[in-house]
């Protein structure tokens, strides 16, 4: 547990952004970031190789401003590419610009079959950035997973790599 300590109580104190939280399961208290940070981020590269939660840093300063993944949809097969900026960081590409990258990356590097991506029926940001980078919208789908079942139905985005390859591949 010493790996996770440190981080773990500096995000004690932070307060939450709600227009950021609200999209990603909401707050969480001490215990619920140490198990995230335990089961989700830390035993997740381990079982994984390849896949995970990456910090991005903004290229200018090198100030981190929020995160991007590739991993699955708890408690199901699929891959899925998420991501999050601070507030201040958004509306300037750099949302697509991070979704774009691990797509080409779970593809080209990974060769992994096929991608998928969820985002809350409000969320017409995350929806628009899927959208941008090339996955297709594919309806809904509601998981029965804790982290998503009071969601209910989400907006479903799925890409396979064939055909992915086949169009930007070579770009
Ligand atoms: C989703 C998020 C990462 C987008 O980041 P961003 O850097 O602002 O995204 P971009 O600037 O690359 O693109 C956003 C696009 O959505 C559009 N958009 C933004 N708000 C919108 C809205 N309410 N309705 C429709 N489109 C919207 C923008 O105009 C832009 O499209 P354009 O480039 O064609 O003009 C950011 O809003 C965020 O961190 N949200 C909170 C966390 C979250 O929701 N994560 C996803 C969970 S599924």
């Amino acid at each position: 547990m010493t790996a996770i300590s440190p981080p773990a109580r500096r995000c004690g104190p932070c307060r939450p952004v709600r227009p950021v939280t609200r999209y990603l399961g909401g707050t969480k208290d001490r215990v619920k970031t140490e198990e995230m940070l335990t089961i989700r981020c830390l035993q997740y590269y381990d079982d994984h190789p390849g896949l995970g939660i990456w910090m991005t840093l903004d290229r200018s300063s090198g100030s981190p401003v929020g995160f991007h993944l590739l991993n699955h949809i708890q408690g199901e097969s699929f891959i899925q590419i998420g991501f999050a900026l601070v507030k201040a960081a958004w509306g300037r590409g750099m949302g697509t610009e991070m979704a774009a990258a691990l797509l080409r990356y779970g593809f080209v590097e990974l060769s992994l079959p096929s991608i998928v991506g969820i985002a809350s029926l409000d969320n017409r940001a995350s929806q628009h950035v899927l959208e941008k980078i090339g996955l297709h919208r594919r309806g809904e789908r509601a998981f029965p997973h804790p982290a998503y079942a009071s969601e209910g139905p989400m907006a479903w985005f799925e890409r396979d790599s064939r055909d992915w390859l086949a169009e930007c591949g070579s770009m």
